[in-house]
């Protein structure tokens, strides 16, 4: 598949098994950023041939996720005599994706970048769409720029080693874009969500595919995120709440699925979407979103102030997007802190059963 880009267009290629890897290795000007844990799990079985001084390890780490973790990559790669023909090839989650995109932009104005994604949430999500986010000092995901891989491949053999913390953060994304399709997208999802849970590959790969072209729709219509994009940000208001108070011990995809539940009580409240809809996702969304990680008990108020931090929010009214009436995603200003807060209580109750 090829997303259409005006940075310049890249491909997405699903992969069966890892053998597409040993044609990657043999790429010419390669240099590899692997993260540290899949590089310790696959080394034996896929990094052997690579030679040390051409690879570079990543914790996996928000506080690696710097300018100053860019900088070292761009360093190291002077070490390889190719300039704006050197190609990086990186393997890893969103936080690999995140750094390497970003190394790749600046180093001799943009070189070559091969995308690998390793977590479930890279492979549906965040792969495609360009956008590179290094974090600053305390400010999450502050400074970026939109540069996409030029070749992106997803492989789900490599879901199967990650984490269930993970990979169900992962599944937080994959419903909340059948979500977004409406009721057909609803029923897929109480379908097959337990073949998800047990990492069902074929099943995998086809939620991965329909993921990614969702998401493709948007993004070849808004690339830079100035107008319809926008939906993609459902849900996203309140995750990126949940993740600030939490101090991320909640992952992204987890409070994805969190915000959307928060969303659609909003939706109830203002008689926007039926009560037995919100109910069916939210029997889906307990069955992803663990109730241990809700231990500690989240600050409410501190949630609508990170709300209000929000880089999505342009003025002083809240906006945010709901679902309405026929599932359909609307862009709304005039969130009310007292309904947010209501929806947030009611949630992490329903959460805590
Ligand atoms: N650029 C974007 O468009 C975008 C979109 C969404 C999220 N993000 C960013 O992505 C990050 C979250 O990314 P993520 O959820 O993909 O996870 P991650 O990169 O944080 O990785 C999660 C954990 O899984 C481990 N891991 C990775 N692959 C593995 C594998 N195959 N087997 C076993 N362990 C494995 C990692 O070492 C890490 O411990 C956040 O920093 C977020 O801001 C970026
Ligand atoms: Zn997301």
């Amino acid at each position: 598949m090829i997303i259409k880009s005006n940075i310049r267009d890249y491909s997405v290629t699903i992969e069966k098994d890892f053998n597409f890897i040993s044609g990657l290795l043999k790429s010419e000007n390669a240099f590899f950023v692997v993260d540290k844990i899949v590089f310790e799990i696959y080394k034996e079985k896929l990094f052997q041939s690579v030679p040390a001084e051409n690879i570079f390890l990543i914790e996996a780490l928000e506080t690696n996720k710097t300018i100053e973790t860019a900088l070292e990559i761009c360093e190291v790669m002077t070490s390889i005599p190719a300039k704006r023909n050197a190609r990086l090839i990186s393997f890893g989650g969103g936080i690999i994706q995140d750094i390497t995109g970003f190394a790749a932009n600046i180093l001799y104005r943009g070189i070559h970048w091969t995308f690998v994604p390793t977590t479930l949430l890279a492979g549906c999500d965040s792969c495609i769409g360009g956008k590179t986010s290094l974090n600053y000092k305390k400010y999450k995901n502050l400074l970026g720029t939109f540069y996409p891989p030029d070749a992106i491949f997803i492989c789900s053999e490599f879901f199967n080693t990650l984490s269930e913390r993970d990979f169900k953060s992962g599944l937080g994304e994959v419903v909340k874009f059948n979500i977004m399709t409406g009721n057909q997208g609803l029923i897929n999802i109480e379908n097959n969500i337990d073949a998800l849970l047990e990492r069902d590959k074929e099943k995998l790969d086809e939620f991965v595919n329909q993921s990614i072209l969702f998401k493709k729709d948007f993004i070849e219509k808004d690339e830079f995120d100035k107008g319809v994009r926008i939906h993609l940000n459902f849900a996203h208001t309140f995750a990126h709440a949940f993740e600030t108070v939490s101090n991320y011990y909640i992952p992204h995809g987890t409070a994805v699925a969190m915000g959307m539940l928060v969303a659609n009580r909003i939706s109830l409240g203002r008689g926007l979407l039926e009560e037995s809809i919100v109910i069916r996702i939210e029997s889906v969304m307990k069955k992803i979103i663990d109730s241990d990680l809700l231990q500690t008990k989240l600050p409410i108020d501190n949630m609508i102030d990170a709300i209000r931090k929000d880089k999505k929010q342009t003025d002083s009214n809240l906006k945010c997007v709901l679902l309405s009436a026929n599932m359909e995603l609307n862009v709304y200003n005039d969130l009310r802190k007292e309904e947010a807060e209501q929806a947030i209580t009611y949630v992490l109750q329903v959460l805590s059963k």
